[in-house]
């Protein structure tokens, strides 16, 4: 029989071409069948992460140019009815000092972030007792009122349909749900009973019928999640075609039930951030806190593997080290809305700058 290869070299060499073809196809298509996304997550060699990155990298530069994103993220609240068991702000953490801005505080913050020259609000928070909604209608219409050209993102967890209806018609535009794990058993590991991925994905249906743009996405390396878990993650995405995908390591906190599980891989996560890319080449993809947090050039690496939106930290100060999700979150210097000088040497140093525009999904033509 005719030998097809002759040594190991050859063998590796091999791989590596097909693994390359994966990723020109993946750009190509937009698509790929879920053994090879398989492949390219699992792939330990380095020349076709790189690869991966370069490709990802230059479809956002095609469509984005070297500008990216900034939203000014106002935290409001760390009062949260559920009980996610890996978040610091789930409701049976005692340990937690809470607080909800007050309309005052929000719209000075909205204020101080427009001076800066943030034209997005996000206000991200954890879910507020179901009396509370009629105050946050209020809050984004008065945002809405004051500040016409601004989009306004709202991160507030799970509500009622109607809910979600006043919040878009009193002027939000944009909503961030991430589905954290498509899979049900992988989901009920990490939520209480209460809580559904049935229930989520209902929200997410609902936010699309209402017009929102929807941002949705998952915790990469969250405890016993494997890598079917994310290909079935990805094909979720895939299917559901969000504007926004948001993605960041699993980061233990210490005062939760899932404190003692080992952190999630920036690596893994860089991957992800250059598939989707390469997948949804308009799509809006933060590089996130949570990245930055378990590397100190966590934001950089998110940007040169295809990631196109910072987040910077709108919150009064006083209250930033009560929003604690993870451990050694990062809410300083350049995460900061006032280390924004810095974020902007920060991108620089790779080539790139802050685009100031509101920078709504753009629609392929
Ligand atoms: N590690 C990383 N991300 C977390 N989040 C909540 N807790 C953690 C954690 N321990 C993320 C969730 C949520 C978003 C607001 O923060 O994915 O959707």
């Amino acid at each position: 029989m005719k030998k097809i290869w002759n040594n190991k070299r050859d063998f590796i060499f091999l791989q590596v071409a097909i693994m390359r073809e994966l990723v020109d196809i993946l750009r190509e298509q937009q698509h790929l069948d879920s053994s090879s996304y398989q492949a390219l997550l699992e792939c330990n060699d380095k020349s076709v992460v790189a690869y991966l990155h370069g490709q990802a990298r230059e479809v956002g530069d095609e469509v984005f140019g070297k500008g990216i994103f900034v939203r000014g993220l106002v935290e409001l609240t760390n009062v949260c009815r559920n009980d996610c068991l890996y978040c610091g702000i789930r409701k049976s953490n005692t340990a937690v000092e809470r607080y909800v801005l007050t309309t005052e505080q929000v719209l000075q913050s909205c204020q101080q972030g427009y001076e800066l020259g943030f034209r997005t609000f996000v206000l991200q928070g954890g879910e507020l007792p179901r009396d509370k909604a009629p105050w946050l209608v209020e809050l984004v219409s008065e945002i809405r009122q004051r500040w016409k050209d601004c989009a306004i993102t709202l991160s507030l967890g799970e509500w009622p349909r109607e809910v979600y209806e006043a919040l878009k018609q009193a002027g939000a535009n944009r909503y961030l749900l991430r589905h954290e794990s498509h899979n049900a058993v992988h989901y009920g590991k990490l939520h209480p009973d209460e809580m559904s991925i049935t229930n989520r994905l209902q929200c997410l249906m609902w936010l699309k019928e209402l017009g929102y743009q929807v941002g949705t996405g998952i915790m990469v390396g969250s405890p016993w999640q494997s890598i079917d878990n994310i290909v079935e993650d990805i094909e979720f995405i895939e299917h559901f075609k969000p504007e926004m995908i948001g993605l960041g390591p699993f980061v233990p906190q210490h005062d939760t039930p899932l404190g003692k599980y080992a952190t999630g891989s920036a690596d893994l996560t860089c991957r992800l951030y250059s598939i989707f890319r390469l997948m949804f080449p308009n799509a809006l993809i933060p590089s996130t806190t949570a990245l930055n947090t378990i590397d100190p050039n966590g934001r950089t690496m998110g940007i040169m593997a295809g990631a196109n939106v910072v987040m910077p930290n709108l919150s009064p100060v006083s209250v930033r080290k009560n929003y604690n999700l993870y451990d050694g979150k990062a809410i300083s210097n350049a995460e900061a809305a006032e280390g924004i000088a810095l974020l902007e040497a920060q991108l620089a140093t790779i080539g790139y700058h802050i685009n100031w525009n509101r920078g709504d999904f753009i629609f392929k033509c």
